[in-house]
């Protein structure tokens, strides 16, 4: 849950604003049903409504959504808004959607929430020939170099011992791992290159990175890759998050590589960035690497992520879900949250099951499972 200051300070991006309010006067034809999907405080669903859409559905997951039914209000703006509390694609609209918007974007765009929501959306909540708020989206990547960058990945400049103990094993972990809002413009080393393309109305098909070159703008050390997105508002409209631009809402990534690459400024750098495909086609781990000079360098969030032979087990489509004492328990309070029975009834069953639990922690728990998964959006109201 984000605090209503959060949603305030979104409404001083002004160029982001400006940018989606543009583009769906542009996209809005009169009597279209919209769908805002994380409409916040309901910014881009009044911009529909005033550009002339016949029934505008405002979703978020968010309780904020019953603080822009307020503002509509006050507005004189909420009859042609429904505001609906909920996560796409957990919502469901009287018939498709003529426009759909949509922002919440990570740093990397495609990852596996968005593609579900993605494809969600098309499958669902989209019309034929809908259009979407932005259209689409173009990432990119370059080279970058500067020490302040190994300081943000975690490197320590002085080696790997502190306090007598040897670190070094901890260093592979933070050099694969990505990091937001990190470099500067100066730190580019060379002019970006296009990694992927993505059309919002379009089937999303996540291909293995592909082979791109880059030619050095500089001589010195490259400690990496910078990774962001353009997205596209048609009419030549572009908000970018690289080094550097504005707005920073979504963040531009660092992918850092170990030891750094000498580069000569002409120097070809062979590289690649991008999200594995997984089975089903779905967005995996982001992978990396550049290479100069005969020589290579690689980076793969998978290594940047602690996990044990079991766990990874755990993970594979082969393995049998064993739930825990705590699985257990909440599947215990999903079964007795059979829509007639009251949160202070599900406590006291639990209480009366599990000798030694106190009603207070009972009711504690009930509440915790429950969180997120009943119809009133979130917590039980
Ligand atoms: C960055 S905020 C943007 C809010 C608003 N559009 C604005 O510009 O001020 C993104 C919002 O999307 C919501 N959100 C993200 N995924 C969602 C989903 N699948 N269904 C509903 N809301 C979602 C979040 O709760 C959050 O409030």
């Amino acid at each position: 849950m984000s605090s209503v200051k959060y949603y305030r300070e979104l409404l001083t991006q002004d160029q982001r604003i400006e940018a989606f309010r543009r583009a769906i006067h542009r996209a809005v034809r009169p009597g279209d049903r919209v769908l805002d999907i994380g409409a916040g405080l309901g910014t881009f669903a009044f911009f529909a409504a005033d550009a002339g859409a016949g029934e505008v559905w405002a979703v978020d997951g968010d309780p904020i959504i019953h603080v822009a039914r307020t503002v509509a209000r006050l507005n004189r703006l909420a009859e042609r808004i429904r505001f609906e509390r909920g996560w796409i694609p957990d919502v469901e609209l009287p018939g498709p959607a003529q426009v759909v918007v949509f922002e919440d974007f990570s740093p990397r765009l495609v990852d596996q929430r968005f593609f579900r929501l993605h494809t969600a959306v098309r499958s669902r909540y989209a019309a034929a020939g809908a259009r979407f708020v932005p259209e689409g989206a173009t990432v990119r990547a370059a080279p970058v170099g500067g020490p302040e960058l190994l300081a943000a990945a975690g490197a320590w400049p002085d080696g790997e011992t502190r306090y007598g103990i040897d670190w070094s094993a901890t260093r592979e972990y933070v050099m694969n791992s990505p990091v937001t809002n990190a470099v500067r413009s100066e730190a580019l080393a060379a002019d970006p290159v296009v990694v992927a393309r993505v059309s919002f109305d379009r089937e999303l098909v996540v291909e293995p990175p592909t082979p791109v070159q880059w030619i050095s703008t500089r001589s010195g050390p490259v400690h990496g890759l910078a990774y962001w997105f353009d997205l596209e508002f048609g009419a030549g409209e572009v908000l970018s998050n690289r080094p550097g631009g504005v707005p920073a809402s979504w963040g531009h990534l660092y992918l850092p590589i170990d030891p750094p690459l000498p580069v000569t400024s002409g120097d070809v750098l062979e590289g690649w960035a991008g999200p594995e495909r997984l089975q089903l086609g779905l967005p995996g781990w982001l992978s990396w690497g550049l290479r100069a000079g005969g020589r290579e360098r690689r980076g793969h969030e998978f290594c940047g992520a602690p996990a044990s032979v079991t766990d990874l087990l755990g993970a594979s489509p082969g393995s049998v879900p064993r739930l825990t004492s705590v699985g257990r328990r909440t599947a215990e309070i999903l079964r007795l949250a059979d829509g007639s029975t009251t949160l202070a009834d599900i406590a006291d069953r639990l209480v009366e099951r599990n000798p030694g639990m106190t009603r207070a922690e009972a009711l504690h728990l009930a509440f915790d499972a429950l969180r997120g998964k009943i119809e009133s959006g979130g917590a039980p109201q």
